[in-house]
């Protein structure tokens, strides 16, 4: 027989038992386990920083899950579009990958490699403050397909104010190639390398002609040309080509030594003045080159200050990975308000959510997100989120390369008519 001692203590020790059983399902049922893998491009200072702002958030509201950080390095996916292609076609699938909304998002959907996110849009209430636009871009169909962690504008040129100053050269909202030759006049009278290029990678002198051609010719002409409706050979199109190779002579002498992060750090350092970059060069400037926004940097905008050239950053969920759960845990991170701030503070991007305050981010920051909700938004070529055939933006980074062999503006022209018209 028990004395009544005794059993209080056993049932005491059974009850801590049963609490501890229901603590555990309590934690189960709050979070997802098992693996996910996130595969990305975000490997520079600034990128992976944001990077882990989403990740650090999925690991808090979900302890037990694994994640596995499966970023393969390269600016603008380089190197792991054609990684992930290779796992894709091997059955290898990750949980999520990084991805633009529009044509390089609808590639995906078209080989039915990523799942459908309507249900998680409806349930989540994300339908109510994701910006109709936006929302469109990753819907093909009536159906969502993925989640952004914010919006880049590629069409931004970055400036060293001590640089400019020592050269004597100040710049307004926008700029046009007039003043930016004369600018490059007087900088190169001081010494300093007018632009700031690492084009190592094609992508970013791609970039650099894109940012060209909408600001000389403007969001709508930009547009017909991409979709085949505008003629590339037209003079006025040869001639911001033929701006774009004048530039190209305005490069730091190392440019094909440097990837984009290079040209940055260049910029920071001042052995260059200008650099045509997306804003991941702000996030970049401030995190990894701890610069300071309107102090150190300046910025302006090759003609239009309200023509916005999108780049979102999106995430999918694979259709054939072994953790759906986790690919759908990692997107409510994504989606988390607080993690949209800390993330687009890091990363440079605008946060586009409707109800979050952008108060907290740096004067470049809050005119940009301004600019995203107000002004003329162009989908980038370079970065595949036109809505147009892969094929296009191949043919106008490989039109790049020639050109920056031959300098010809109009056998560029006549190559971009093939590829758009083809
Ligand atoms: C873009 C991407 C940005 C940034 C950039 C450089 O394609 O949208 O987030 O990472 O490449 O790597």
């Amino acid at each position: 027989m028990l004395s009544k001692k005794k059993i209080i203590a056993s049932v005491a020790i059974m009850s801590a038992a049963v609490l501890g059983v229901s603590q555990a399902t309590v934690a189960q049922a709050a979070g997802v386990t098992g693996k996910v893998e996130v595969f990305s491009w975000w490997t520079s200072g600034s990128e992976s920083a944001a990077l882990n702002a989403i990740l650090s958030a999925l690991k808090k509201s979900n302890p037990g899950i694994e994640i596995i950080n499966a970023a393969v390095a390269g600016g603008a996916g380089t190197n792991a579009k054609q990684v992930l292609a290779t796992r894709l076609a091997a059955g290898d699938t990750p949980e999520t990958w990084q991805t633009h909304p529009g044509g390089e998002l609808k590639g995906y959907v078209d080989q039915a490699s990523v799942l459908d996110l309507t249900a998680l849009y409806k349930s989540e209430g994300w339908n109510n403050v994701v910006p109709k636009g936006l929302v469109d871009s990753m819907t093909y169909n009536g159906k969502t397909y993925s989640v952004l962690t914010g919006i880049h504008r590629a069409n931004a040129v970055w400036t060293n104010k001590a640089a400019l100053r020592k050269a004597g050269v100040s710049f307004g909202e926008s700029v046009t190639f007039a003043q930016l030759e004369a600018a490059a006049k007087k900088l190169k009278a001081a010494g300093i390398a007018p632009l700031c290029l690492g084009d190592k990678d094609i992508w970013t002198a791609a970039q650099l002609l894109e940012e060209t051609l909408v600001g000389e010719l403007g969001a709508a002409t930009f547009n017909n040309l991409a979709a085949g409706k505008a003629s590339w050979t037209d003079a006025k199109v040869v001639t911001a080509v033929n701006h774009f190779n004048t530039m190209l002579t305005w490069a730091n002498s190392d440019h094909k030594a440097l990837d984009w992060t290079g040209a940055v750090a260049a910029l920071a350092k001042g052995t260059c003045a200008m650099n045509v970059m997306g804003d991941w060069a702000y996030g970049e400037l401030i995190v990894k080159q701890q610069k300071k926004d309107n102090i150190d940097f300046g910025y302006t905008v090759i003609g239009d200050p309200k023509t916005f050239v999108t780049v979102g950053d999106s995430f999918v969920i694979g259709a054939k990975s072994k953790n759906a759960a986790a690919g759908e845990a990692f997107a409510k991170a994504v989606m988390d308000p607080k993690v949209q701030i800390a993330f687009n503070k890091l990363k440079g991007s605008a946060p586009y959510r409707t109800d979050v305050s952008t108060a907290s981010l740096g004067a470049y920051q809050r005119a940009a997100a301004k600019t995203l909700a107000t002004g003329t938004l162009v989908a980038s070529l370079v970065h595949g989120q036109q809505l147009v055939a892969a094929s296009v933006g191949q043919a106008f980074s490989d039109g790049v390369t020639v050109l920056q062999a031959n300098k010809d503006a109009a056998a560029f022209g006549k190559a971009m008519n093939a590829a758009t018209k083809g």
